[in-house]
């Protein structure tokens, strides 16, 4: 396997195989991305292969700080620069007006980028070895289960990448919280690892969140209505909810086992402690195992809508539509 420990010989091997414009796979503090120069084309053309990701799905820039950052935008308004200093690094990826260098492929052909910058210290340490903004989707095929070990890549992407950086299981575990402005306002673009409520508080006013398809507010293109789907069938229910129980079937609880535990193949808890954080970084690490396990069906109890819950919700509803 293409597996490596995230060493410093290792990472500077990385950023030179990013500088070659190959494909490299490295840990993030949210999930794993798969990596290449975002400045040469034809290197972010190979991450749409080896991910089969449609063409019209637009990129993430990850940079190594902030003032990196800014470059790759040609207008940063001030609520965004106030938003920078809070959250970055952090799992909080900005999309603004893109500097005219930004290639088509990276942002799909719109006049925006997606950008951040990653608080991990293996990402951050490839980023500055490379000296350049890196391309990085999640490290999964498209559609599929996000990765949050360097296992779970594998298992996936195989040999695509040229080197898969070892870092851990990530701790966030859900992808970083995208927002956008539209006519001055903060708009969620996707929940995620970062709770709109802190973003709120920060700026002092609410965050948009477009929930009507076809209404006027902008939108991610690859936030479609079913993505990071487990292979098994999934359904959100309410506690108590009558679901059928044998060995292929799997429930996931938020924070106490079901009655008739017994009955089901496997049951998960996200968090004893009720704790949302920590459910978000169980997660996908929890579905990967169920999927491994070949449970079929998935009964994932409702979650909280608030704080991480509502990154949390939005990966179940996703992954639950057939
Ligand atoms: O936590 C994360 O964000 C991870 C790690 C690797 O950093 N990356 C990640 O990338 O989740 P990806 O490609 O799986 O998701 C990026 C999302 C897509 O839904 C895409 O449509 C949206 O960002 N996006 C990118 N550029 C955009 C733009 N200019 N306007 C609107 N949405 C954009
Ligand atoms: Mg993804």
């Amino acid at each position: 396997m293409n597996i490596y420990k995230a060493t410093e010989e290792n990472i500077k091997k990385a950023a030179s195989f990013i500088l070659e414009g190959k494909t490299v796979v490295f840990p993030t503090e949210t999930v794993y991305g798969l990596g290449a120069d975002g400045y040469n084309p034809e290197a972010c053309a190979r991450i749409f292969e080896i991910k089969e990701r449609p063409r019209f799905d637009p990129l993430i820039l990850h940079a190594d700080c902030a003032e990196n950052a800014r470059k790759l935008f040609s207008y940063v308004p001030e609520k965004a620069l106030r938003l920078m200093q809070k959250f970055w690094p952090g799992p909080m990826t900005l999309v603004l007006p893109k500097a005219d260098n930004i290639s088509d492929i990276v942002t799909a052909g719109l006049k925006t980028v997606a950008v951040r910058v990653p608080r991990h210290p293996v990402a951050l340490s490839l980023i500055k070895a490379a000296g350049r903004p890196v391309a990085a989707p999640s490290a999964n095929k498209f559609g599929r289960l996000s990765p949050t070990t360097a296992i779970h890549v594998a298992e996936q992407l195989g040999d695509g990448p040229a080197i898969i950086l070892d870092g851990g299981r990530t701790t966030v575990g859900v992808e970083s919280t995208i927002i956008t402005f539209y006519e001055n306002k903060p708009v969620l673009l996707r929940a995620g690892g970062l709770a709109a409520e802190e973003i709120e508080e920060e700026l002092g006013e609410k965050v948009m969140r477009p929930v009507i398809s076809g209404d006027s507010l902008p939108s991610a293109p690859g936030c479609l209505k079913k993505h990071y789907a487990p292979v098994a069938e999934m359904k959100i229910i309410k506690r108590g909810d009558k679901t059928e129980k044998d060995k292929n079937t799997a429930y996931m609880a938020f924070s106490e086992p079901p009655e008739d535990c017994g009955e089901y193949g496997i049951v998960r808890i996200l968090s004893a402690e009720k704790n949302l954080c920590e459910a978000a970084a169980n997660l996908f690490y929890m579905l990967h195992e169920l999927e491994k396990a070949g449970i079929k069906k998935i009964y994932a109890e409702e979650m909280p809508h608030t704080g991480l819950g509502l990154a949390i919700m939005d990966r179940l509803k996703r992954g639950s539509v057939k």
